[in-house]
């Protein structure tokens, strides 16, 4: 459960919705869920076995199972793309928190205040929201992974699902929605091209907290009655199932707000409003719901997508915070205070400057990532190598031997992940 709420984030709920409308719906979705399961899956149980195995962070525990030290640059990756992810997460994170107070000064006639925080291009507010983020995030990390966290993301995320629900309930009535639902649910299998299937390998990842060894540190927390195989399909299971409703709130929000003569897409069909998306044209609609009970539903999920996003900022920290206490052997906190400085000093930057995010993204989200999920699989299926990994998956697992699983995951592992992952960045594929 803590693995999954960790997961989701504002992958599910800003990042999935965005890259779909950007790249064409439905084909968007169809191939995202294909990497989830087929990349996705065995790569999330690579890193897990890792962890579990090792007791040890996403850097130690190449260490601790080779003495070859090229493969810490396995991990040193994941510290850089963790670093520059979490660097843009926070101002989006801090762009959720500040649309609470957006809707209670829209709702109380305070316009001053509310026009001031709304506008996502003013970098002072962006700072403010992603410092305060940040802050936060430092203090939870400082502490090592919280308890108390964990039990948030308990209750949190089943709300967080059943806001949606509502919420889809109340927007798809609405003009223009079934548009959207269309544009979500209809594929249109020419749209497939190179573009399309490296961003949704890119959002698998980025979703399921793949590719920079996050989930070796959930891993080392996992019991040996724990069954990873299962766990992993549980958190890829719910994680792709938020992601797919999350879709459809916000693309059928996409088509409402259009319908009320926002322009969101350009003449080339290009998204206008770029990553603050979701910011745009959500307010739309929590506006036609209307009075205290739209009021009552915005804080709510504003409030819970910031919730959300915090698991995922913890979870993003932790990894280049394990880093330096384990190389340089400084104190905690003295390691999360440094990392927290580093990242928000460049989280400064992207808020002053917003087109640093996609930039950010596409290095570190949509290359980053699955470069360092190819990195992982090859470790795991030929340094550590698949009879050992396969060890350590017994435990908790009874009926492994006999399993499906155990037939097809080695061979995942050493030659359809890497082989596919590597075809994708070189886009190899689609020629
Ligand atoms: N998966 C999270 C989300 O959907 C983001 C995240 C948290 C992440 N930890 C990660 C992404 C590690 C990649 C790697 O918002």
């Amino acid at each position: 459960m803590a693995a999954a709420g960790g997961a989701v984030g504002l992958g599910n709920i800003w990042r999935f919705p965005t890259e779909t409308a950007e790249n064409g719906g439905a084909a968007f979705l169809f191939v995202y869920v294909i990497c989830c399961f087929l990349i996705g899956l065995p790569v999330m149980v690579a890193e897990l076995s890792l962890g579990r195995a090792t007791q040890r962070n996403a850097v130690g525990a190449f260490n601790a199972l080779s003495k070859n030290p090229i493969y810490q640059a396995v991990g040193f990756w994941g510290v850089i793309c963790g670093s520059m992810i979490l660097s843009f997460y926070v101002v989006i994170a801090g762009w959720s928190f500040s649309n609470v107070f957006v809707e209670i000064f829209d709702y109380v006639g305070m316009t001053g205040p509310a026009t001031t925080l709304v506008d996502t291009s003013n970098g002072v507010v962006n700072i403010l929201f992603a410092a305060l983020f940040m802050v936060a995030t430092i203090f939870i990390v400082r502490g090592g992974v919280s308890e108390g966290i964990e039990r948030a993301t308990k209750t949190m995320m089943p709300l967080l699902l059943v806001m949606l629900l509502v919420l889809i309930g109340l927007t798809l009535p609405m003009e223009g929605a079934a548009d959207g639902v269309k544009a979500y649910l209809q594929p249109d299998f020419s749209q497939i091209d190179r573009e399309l299937i490296l961003y949704a390998l890119g959002q698998s990842f980025f979703s399921l907290s793949l590719g920079l060894g996050a989930l070796i540190t959930y891993g080392s927390y996992l019991s040996k009655s724990d069954n990873v195989v299962q766990s992993a399909a549980i958190v890829t299971l719910s994680d792709v199932s938020i992601a797919f409703i999350a879709g459809l709130l916000i693309i059928p929000a996409i088509y409402v707000a259009q319908a009320q003569g926002i322009q969101v897409f350009d003449d080339a069909g290009s998204l206008i409003a770029g990553p603050a998306l979701i910011f745009n044209i959500l307010p739309v609609v929590f506006d036609n719901i209307g009075g205290i009970f739209g009021l009552g539903l915005a804080v709510t999920f504003f409030l819970l997508l910031s919730v959300a996003a915090l698991t995922s900022t913890i979870s993003l920290l932790e990894v280049s915070v394990s880093y330096v206490i384990d190389e340089f052997n400084v104190a905690r906190n003295t390691a999360t205070w440094l990392m927290g400085g580093v990242i928000g000093t460049i989280a400064i930057w992207v808020s002053f400057d917003l087109g640093m995010i996609d930039i950010l993204d596409t290095v570190f989200s949509a290359y980053g990532l699955p470069i360092g999920g190819l990195l992982i699989s090859l470790f795991v299926g030929w340094v550590w190598k698949t009879p050992a990994a396969m060890e350590e998956l017994k435990h908790g697992f009874p009926s492994f031997e006999n399993s499906f699983f155990q037939k097809v995951w080695p061979l995942f592992i050493r030659f359809i992940c890497p082989i596919l992952i590597f075809l994708i960045l070189l886009d190899l594929v689609t020629g």
